[in-house]
């Protein structure tokens, strides 16, 4: 039997700060002592670090073909990148096709995954067409395939969006057999019209895809959503969150006793619009939908966090190189959505949160990893360090600065969101499911590492 233990260091939970030493045997942690006297195969000492719980990204985009290409990172380079930045799971989305099932879509993706992934892996599943057809197949991905979660996109007009007749169809299927359904919340049809408006009067920059989707352009679509949801009493996830006036639906919605379940996302807290005003095509970097906003809406998500309003931090990772990006050259309606930042997460928001006074330490592993676990059905397998939990495990020095570039990062992206960043807190080594994943600023792991991950029904929580 394998053994690994950690000693000495300053392990956190999403309750609970404290110095221990961890044993691993084989895939699990076994104990978690103030001094452990056995010795093990590997001994990893900790003095002066953090062990954290593996982060858990809740909304990744891996090999997704998307706006007439796909996004840069397989799930290969994608979940490779996660692991150095102390990311141990995530949840992809598979993608329905238009006229095929969303078996299909499933299969797709684990193809995708399949032999490549480094870090465990599950899947949500987005519908975009919900019919009589892909209505029976609901239960049987819950059940059989582990599929808990179904996102629905009230955005991308002609593509992905969905009615809301469709999306109350699905809500009430989903309920039925106990999963969640989650919501990309923007107004279609009014981003639409003002996409329209702005190319007619020849606007063709990358801040025009931010002009497009002003902020009540979500506000709207998420207090609909919501809405909808209290109508039918069915649990709903919104993701990417960016702004005031959408979380203040969600404030509205608690004054009735209802519930949301909200994510952001990293660069909606720590980057604004003023990304789109950077020289030339530059902006293109952060066309991703929703836009980035204003610094205000960065003080309401973090004060969201706070208040436990805002549940989840994840990243939306949806790279595209410049010369995908340019795809939209003279047309910022052709930009690629999406941007990269699977492999920053947990840093940013270390250096951000933690270290600036934010975010306790314990209010970091709730929303990076505990929430997530719990939200879609991993908990207490994944998120957390507890006896009998998986041992995905990061290690942080806090001692140490660094800054990101793009020579430096692992994603597949020639750029990076951050570029110039400095952040303080570095990840020494990472471990999946008691296996050194990361070590000594390299890559320890075989591609096809990663597992599959069945989720569980979705729990009150
Ligand atoms: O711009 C974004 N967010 N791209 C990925 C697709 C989505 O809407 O999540
Ligand atoms: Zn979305
Ligand atoms: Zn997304």
């Amino acid at each position: 039997m394998r053994k690994v233990i950690i000693r000495n260091g300053t392990v956190v939970t999403a309750t609970d700060t404290f110095k221990a030493d961890i044993l691993i045997e084989n895939e699990k942690v076994t104990a978690i002592s103030f001094s452990i006297s056995e010795k093990a195969d590997k001994e990893i000492d900790a003095s002066g670090c953090y062990v954290f719980p593996g982060g858990i990204d809740a909304h990744t985009h891996l090999d997704l073909p998307f706006m007439g290409t796909s996004s840069s990172d397989d799930f290969e380079s994608g979940t490779r990148a996660a692991l150095f930045g102390g990311t141990t799971t995530i949840i992809d989305f598979a993608f329905q096709s238009h006229g095929k099932s969303l078996k299909e879509g499933l299969s797709e993706w684990h193809q995708k995954a399949r032999g490549k992934a480094l870090c465990d892996y599950a899947f949500h599943l987005a519908v975009v067409d919900f019919n009589d057809r892909t209505k029976t197949e609901i239960r049987e991905l819950i059940e059989k395939e582990g599929v808990t979660s179904f996102k629905t996109f009230m955005a991308y007009k002609g593509a992905l969006m969905i009615d809301d007749r469709q999306m109350i169809g699905l809500m009430n299927e989903v309920k039925k057999w106990g999963g969640l359904v989650t919501v990309h919340a923007e107004n279609g049809d009014l981003a639409d019209s003002l996409i329209q408006m702005n190319r007619e009067q020849g606007n063709k920059a990358p801040k025009y895809h931010a002009l497009s989707r002003p902020e009540i352009v979500e506000a709207e679509a998420t207090g609909r959503a919501i809405d909808i949801a209290f109508a039918g009493k069915h649990p709903l996830y919104v993701v990417h969150m960016t702004c005031e006036g959408a979380l203040n639906r969600v404030k509205e919605a608690t004054k009735r006793d209802q519930r949301v379940l909200v994510e952001t996302c990293v660069q909606y807290l720590l980057l604004d619009d003023s990304l789109y005003d950077r020289p030339g095509f530059e902006g293109a970097k952060w066309v991703m939908s929703p836009p980035l906003r204003k610094p205000k809406d960065q003080q309401a998500l973090w004060k969201g966090i706070e208040q436990g309003l805002v549940h989840v931090v994840a990243t939306d990772h949806c790279p595209f190189c410049m010369n995908q990006k340019e795809m939209g050259m003279d047309d910022f309606s052709k930009i690629p959505n999406g941007a990269p930042g699977i492999e920053n997460r947990m840093e940013l928001m270390y250096s951000e949160g933690v270290e600036k006074g934010r975010l306790s330490l314990n209010k970091f592993v709730e929303i990076n990893s505990s929430n997530p676990a719990k939200i879609f059905g991993l908990y207490p397998r994944k998120g957390t360090i507890a006896v009998g939990s998986d041992a995905d495990l990061f290690i942080l020095d806090p001692r140490i600065e660094h800054t990101f570039t793009k020579e430096t990062q692992n994603m597949n992206c020639d750029y990076s969101s951050y570029e110039g960043w400095k952040v303080k807190g570095k990840i020494k080594s990472v471990l999946l499911r008691g296996v050194i994943a990361i070590e000594n600023g390299k890559s320890q792991l075989e591609k096809g590492f990663g597992q599959y991950l069945k989720r569980n029904k979705f729990k009150i929580f």
